[in-house]
């Protein structure tokens, strides 16, 4: 590609998988706000594929909101707002209002102070019932983890430390306290999670 636009093979590939989950969690109308966006793919597949909602694509890397607005500017959807720089740890984000809150592959790529600013957030903007729809690979207390797991969970901790794997009960009890209950986990393919919290 020529521009800004970035493309990720993983993408690609969980799109469609993550689509079918989204189509029973989602509101019919209202604004979905993404954190992480990434590459923005994600964010154009579904806006297509869910017209009736606005999405808010957002993510603190420069390089990430360059490929989102060079999506954007490619594709011209109608339901996509222009891409915010939100880093999930701050305590205030640049967003008014969302009905429903996404992170794919964040939780486990960025430090704990990340997911716990990501559920604050959510928690501060969602209304009642609200949705908080987290996909990635996570532990399951002891249950052994996929060997690709492990080996993904050793490469995320040798680039960060502060990186890795998250256990799933630990993540929805710093959830529960902040009024977030979990609602739903759905196995996914290549041993990823998806993860619906609901604002009580
Ligand atoms: C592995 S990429 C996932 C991108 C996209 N969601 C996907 O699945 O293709 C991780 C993303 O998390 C973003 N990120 C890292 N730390 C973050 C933070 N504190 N708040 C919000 N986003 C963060 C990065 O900039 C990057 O775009």
């Amino acid at each position: 590609m020529t521009d800004a636009r970035l493309s990720s093979p993983a993408a690609l590939r969980n799109r469609d998988p993550i689509l079918d989950v989204l189509k029973s969690v989602l509101p019919d109308s209202g604004t979905v706000l993404e954190i992480a966006s990434g590459s923005g793919e994600h964010i154009v597949h579904f806006a297509a594929a869910l017209p009736g909602l606005t999405w808010q694509p957002s993510d603190p890397s420069d390089t990430a909101r360059a490929s989102i607005a060079a999506w954007l500017t490619a594709e011209q959807p109608a339901n996509i707002l222009p891409p915010l720089d939100v880093d999930a740890s701050a305590n205030d984000w640049p967003v008014a209002a969302a009905d429903a809150v996404l992170a794919i592959n964040m939780v486990h790529i960025s430090p704990w102070a990340a997911t716990l600013g990501l559920l604050a957030g959510a928690s501060r903007l969602l209304p009642a019932g609200g949705p908080l729809f987290l996909y990635g690979p996570y532990r399951r207390g002891a249950e052994p983890m996929a060997a690709s797991n492990i080996a993904f969970d050793a490469d995320l901790k040798a680039r960060n430390p502060e990186w890795g794997i998250r256990d799933l009960a630990v993540v929805a009890a710093a959830a529960d306290t902040l009024g977030l209950s979990l609602d739903r986990v759905v196995e996914m393919p290549a041993n990823n999670l998806s993860v619906v919290f609901v604002r009580r």
